[in-house]
């Protein structure tokens, strides 16, 4: 409750910054009539609410009944002449009658170099204990990909520090990349070893629906301060809301993107794609779309090229993507997840992401394979080249056989 003026307030810290202008566009942004709504129903984390005055994507702020400052909530759709918004947060003291204000702006966090080796939560707030990080620009975290026309093409190659990576699945500055595989044979570590050896200038990591264990051992263990002090890490562990999930990767490429266009190369990684698309069905679920394969929403297939196509390379900088997915198959369920060296088939949302040339297979797994010689997709069968192409988008690392080479490599 605390740190909700930092992220809604963003552009106070920014009318601070000292000249006349920025106060009097602060002031053209003042909505002095103010239309309120009312909360008239919570059905899990979706509130139903008359009014506010909104659109898509605005954060509402709900108040108590009391007038105090309880939670905020972003609007995700409008049913019936009703609002739908969804909460950031605890929704443990709204109830019917509470009240609504629309701020009129979307999510927002404040970028600059202030930010690395900072430690921040889905919504831009930190986490480490470091104290306030205050910079001078705010920007929305919903931005639109680079024009295709200025994007530059993916001509030098960035060296993870891995050596085995690095001699036969080389990646180029500005490419994607997914990393697949089943629980727990490596993704978080091999992520953690680019971190800390990658020649890229800045590392934003995301670590989204990660169990809260797992955040420390990787800052500590996997990162090490070394890695830290050139990256920023965004956290937002399972036990946040959805959408506080969500936000965290739009968080992240919005980060990646200050620096990119500071003329920075940028290594984004996020781990794991696979959770960020559990959290978007959530969110889809839990307003009334339908689910398709696996339950997973439309939105989460709407989602996911949205915000992947915001990496890459731009005329000033590079934002290399790497992705680590985690699959779910007959044999995780039967090991529990925790078996010795397996692959898997990537989850089913970054798999079409695949098949639509978001993130494509470099390397394609023989479940791939099959799944393009059953017609899953009109693609050309077999994927891309074993040796990744650097005018395609991405290559797909996966398999047992790159995680043994990585042990060798090391
Ligand atoms: N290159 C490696 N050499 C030796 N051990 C490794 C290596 N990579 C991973 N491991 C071991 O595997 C364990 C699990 O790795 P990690 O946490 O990276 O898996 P994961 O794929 O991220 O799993 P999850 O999907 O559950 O997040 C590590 O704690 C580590 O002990
Ligand atoms: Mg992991």
């Amino acid at each position: 409750m605390n740190a909700v003026p930092d992220i809604i307030e963003g552009t106070e810290i920014h009318a601070s910054s000292g000249t006349l202008e920025a106060y009097l566009t602060r002031l053209d942004q003042v909505d002095l009539l103010k239309v309120n709504g009312k909360v008239e129903q919570v059905i899990g984390l979706v509130i139903e609410s008359v009014g506010p005055n909104c659109s898509l994507g605005d954060v509402c702020m709900i108040k108590s009944r009391e007038g105090h400052d309880l939670c905020l909530s972003e609007v995700v759709g409008f049913r019936s002449n009703r609002v739908l918004s969804m909460i950031l947060g605890d929704a443990s003291r709204v109830g019917p009658g509470s009240e609504i204000v629309a701020t009129g702006r979307s999510l927002s966090i404040n970028v600059g170099k202030e930010l690395l080796g900072r430690v921040i939560d889905g919504l831009g707030r930190p986490l480490d204990g470091k104290g306030p990080i205050v910079t001078d620009e705010v920007r929305s975290i919903y931005a639109a990909p680079p024009n295709p026309l200025t994007r530059r093409r993916i001509t030098e190659t960035v060296a993870t520090g891995i050596r085995s990576i690095d001699t036969l699945l080389t990646l180029g500055k500005g490419q994607r990349v997914g990393i697949f595989a089943g629980s727990g044979v490596g993704k978080s570590v091999t992520l953690g070893m680019i971190a800390r050896n990658t020649s890229a200038d800045v590392n934003v990591i995301a670590l989204v629906g990660e169990r809260g264990r797992e955040v420390t051992e990787f800052l500590d263990r996997e990162l090490g301060p070394e890695g830290l002090r050139r990256s920023v890490v965004i956290v937002a562990t399972s036990d946040q809301a959805s959408l506080i999930r969500l936000k965290a990767a739009f968080m992240a490429t919005t980060v990646a993107e200050y620096f990119r266009d500071a003329g920075m190369d940028v290594m984004l990684m996020m781990d794991s794609v696979t959770r960020l698309a559990m959290a978007q069905r959530e969110v889809g679920l839990a307003i009334g779309e339908p689910p398709t394969t696996k339950g997973y929403t439309p939105s989460v297939f709407a989602m996911l090229p949205k915000l992947l196509e915001r990496a890459g390379n731009s005329r000033s900088g590079s934002i290399g993507d790497l992705h680590g997915s985690r699959g779910r198959g007959r044999h995780d369920r039967a090991c529990g997840g925790r078996g010795p060296l397996h692959t898997r088939r990537p989850c089913r949302p970054l798999q079409e992401a695949c098949l639509r040339g978001t993130v494509s297979g470099g390397r394609p797994s023989r479940e791939h394979k099959q799944g393009h010689a059953r017609g899953d997709d009109a693609r050309p069968q077999g994927g891309g080249p074993p040796v990744p192409r650097h005018d395609g988008d991405v290559q797909g690392i996966r398999g047992s056989h790159q995680h043994r080479g990585i042990r060798q490599g090391e």
